[in-house]
Parts: structure tokens; C-alpha cells; sequence
């Protein structure tokens, strides 16, 4: 299986986590198609945890689905979500029991793969919870993407363990095409500026078959849901999706979809952030004015990333509270020297610099390119190089 750029879809655990069923999930792949998200390239609608009952079958050793969740099985879910042109995901663990404690699939793996290509998955997302002591986190991944290579069906391998054991110095040989580098994600502004600086220097591991994922996308929650924690406003939501965008991780939606606003469907349908995210050269976005330091990853994160087309994306995030930013930064004023994209003065290049949120023309550029951006909010262009 060839994944050539970010996954992108819908997991159900930010909003719902154990309130799923049947209803539920089909109920997201009406919308996903209603709204247009799959034109967009959101394709995977993916069950988390919660979906089995709580014991495996004694005789045949397999999980069962949850009887009252999913009383007609899961086959006939994945029929339903295929129907949509949609593919379809599950979720289970390498422990013994699931991070909510149903069965994982420790010592099960190649019982549990079969089991998942006779439903018609097309994702599983392995998660990290209740591993027997002394076992290996790294084989029992391997277990995982072995079994899944060989059940006989196109399985996209979803690693979970959070970015624990180093995850990135190894997880490619395990066949993995995604790895969780973080913590679980909540909906506020902390949660997802810290995983986005915490990542900023470890996307030299990422790219096409193994993406490093930074947790699925709170943007729309609102504080509505599972992993809702106060919630962010929308100024905030832009800047976590276009953190994601830019970074080049997948772009797993998480709220529901039946309360995405207006302004929320603009956000993330947004073609330009969608074409940064899956450039087809998948080159990792890198840090500006830390001065070439990788251990500084300053909270005035600029953010730019070479496209495939010669072109860059910049970012201008401006992560700091109002209460830290010094006087002298009033209003904050963030800038990109083209010099430090490789861009130096003689290279007879100025940029024409584009908007990627308004489509505005913002001018052509000599040397820098600078604005305004406050706490909490976020800029994005794209720079094409033109003659001077
Ligand atoms: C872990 C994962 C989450 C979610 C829950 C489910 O915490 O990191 O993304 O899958 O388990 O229990």
C-alpha cells in the first residue's frame, strides 16, 4: 500500500469517544459527502475505541462488536461507508485490553488483521494502553504491521504509542504509514501549541509511507465533546489547522460533523493550507530566526516549507500570551528575510507574496516580507519567486 501523502479523514474519539454506534458513524459519512469534506480529500471515516464488547469470543478467540453499538456488525458499517466512496477505519491496541479497557490485540495480532480484512477496514490506528510488563513496544508493533501485511487486504497501519520509546528512530521499519509523536490532544490553545512546537524539529523523520502525526484536529469542537477542555475560538482554530497543514501531518478531523460552521467547512476545505499539507515532495517545514538553532523553538513561530513547485509556504504563528509580549513588540511585528530561505539579495529574486486565507495579492517583496500578527492568531502566505 503506497501512502504517498498525509491521511486525511474523520476519527470519532474528540467528540464522542464511548457514545458511538452504528447511527453515529454512518451519520459522519452522510455528512462528510453533504459537506463536501471528501471532495476536499477527507476520505477515512475511522471508529476509535470503544467499539467491542467487553470480552473476546471464548470458542473462535476473535473481538466481538458491541452488540447494542453495532447490532448488525461491522461489515455492514464498511459496506455503508464504502457506498460513500469513503474508506473505512478501526482501532485496537498492542496491549492486552484498549486504553479504555476492552480487548487489545496483544498475542492476537494475526487472529485480529484477518478479522479486520473480513469487516473491509482500510485503517487501523494501534494505540499503546495495558502491555503486558517487560514486553517490547517495537516488536509488538512489528507484530501489528506484519499481521496487517499479510491479512489479504490493503490495511493503512496507524501507530499510536504517543511518541514514547523514541518512535522515530524505528517506527519505518515497522511498516507503520502514520505514528502519534505526542500525548493526546485537547481542545484549547495550550494543548495544541504545545504539540505543534514540541514536533517543529522532528519532521526530518516524516514523510511519504510514515507520517508523523500530530493527533486528530480539535478545530470546530468549540468545547463540545469528549476531549473538550475549555475549548478555542476561532482565530485559534485557524492557526491549529494551518499548524497541521503546514507540518505536513494528517489531517484527522475530530469534531462533530454536524455542527461545523460555516466559517469551520472555509477553514477546512481551505484548498491552498490542503495543497501545503499534501505537497507531493512532502518536504518538512522548518523554524525561522532561531538562528539555525534546532533546540529553540520560539513561541513567535515562523514557519516555512519549500513546495514542489519552487514556491514556499510561510506561517507567521504567533503562540505567546497577551501578558508575555514585551512593550517594545506592540503590535507584535513578525518577519520572513528571504535571505533565510536560502534567498540571499544577489539571487535577482524578489517574492509575490499571496494570502492564503483572504486570496489577497499582498505585493511583490525584496528582501523581507513582514506583519502584524497578535497573540493568539496567525498569518499564512504563499511566496513565489519572481524576477526582480
Ligand atoms: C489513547 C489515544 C487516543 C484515543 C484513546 C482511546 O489515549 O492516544 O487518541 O484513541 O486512547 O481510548
Amino acid at each position: 500500500m503506497l501512502v504517498n501523502a498525509p491521511p486525511m479523514g474523520w476519527n470519532s474519539w474528540n467528540t464522542f469517544a464511548y457514545d458511538i454506534n452504528e447511527e453515529v458513524i454512518c451519520h459522519a459519512a452522510d455528512r462528510i459527502v453533504e459537506l463536501g469534506l471528501d471532495q476536499a480529500g477527507y476520505r477515512y471515516v475511522v471508529i476509535d475505541d470503544c467499539w467491542a464488547e467487553m470480552e473476546r469470543d471464548p470458542v473462535t478467540r476473535r473481538m466481538v462488536p458491541d452488540h447494542n453499538k453495532f447490532p448488525r456488525g461491522m461489515k455492514v458499517v464498511a459496506d455503508y461507508i464504502h457506498s460513500k466512496g469513503l474508506k473505512f477505519g478501526m482501532y485496537s491496541c498492542s496491549g492486552v485490553r484498549t486504553c479504555a479497557n476492552y480487548p487489545g490485540s496483544y498475542d492476537h495480532e494475526f487472529i485480529d488483521a484477518r478479522m479486520f480484512a473480513e469487516f473491509g477496514v482500510d485503517f487501523l490506528k494501534y494505540d499503546n494502553c495495558n502491555k503486558p510488563e517487560f514486553t517490547n513496544c517495537i516488536n509488538l508493533y512489528r507484530r501489528m504491521g506484519n499481521a496487517l501485511r499479510h491479512s489479504g487486504r490493503d490495511i493503512l497501519f496507524s501507530a499510536c504509542n504517543w511518541g514514547t520509546e523514541n518512535v522515530w528512530q524505528w517506527i519505518r521499519t515497522t511498516g507503520a504509514h502514520m505514528y502519534r509523536s505526542t500525548g493526546d490532544i485537547s481542545d484549547k490553545f495550550d494543548s495544541f501549541s504545545y504539540i505543534a512546537k514540541s514536533q517543529v524539529n522532528k519532521f526530518c523523520f516524516s514523510g511519504p509511507q510514515c507520517f508523523n502525526d500530530m493527533d486528530m484536529l480539535t478545530v470546530g469542537m468549540f468545547g463540545q465533546g469528549h476531549v473538550a477542555k475549555g475549548g478555542c475560538n476561532f482565530e485559534e482554530y485557524r492557526m491549529q489547522f494551518a499548524l497541521w497543514a503546514m507540518m505536513g501531518t494528517p489531517l484527522m478531523l475530530g469534531c462533530n460533523p454536524d455542527k461545523i460552521t460555516p466559517e469551520v467547512l472555509q477553514l477546512i476545505t481551505n484548498r491552498e493550507l490542503i495543497a501545503f499539507n499534501q505537497d507531493p515532495e512532502c518536504r518538512s517545514a522548518y523554524a525561522l530566526g532561531t538562528g539555525g538553532s534546532l533546540d529553540n523553538v520560539p513561541s513567535k513561530l515562523v514557519l516555512a516549507k519549500l513546495l514542489a513547485d519552487g514556491d514556499y509556504a510561510v506561517g507567521f504563528f504567533n503562540l505567546m500570551e497577551v501578558k508575555d509580549s514585551p512593550s517594545w513588540d506592540n503590535p507584535p511585528r513578525m518577519q520572513c528575510l528571504f535571505t533565510e530561505i536560502g534567498f540571499p539579495v544577489n539571487s535577482g529574486l524578489a517574492m509575490k507574496v499571496t494570502d492564503v486565507f483572504t486570496g489577497e495579492d499582498c505585493g511583490t517583496h525584496d528582501e523581507l516580507f513582514y506583519q502584524t500578527v497578535p497573540a493568539h492568531t496567525c498569518r499564512v502566505y504563499r511566496l513565489t519567486p519572481v524576477p526582480k
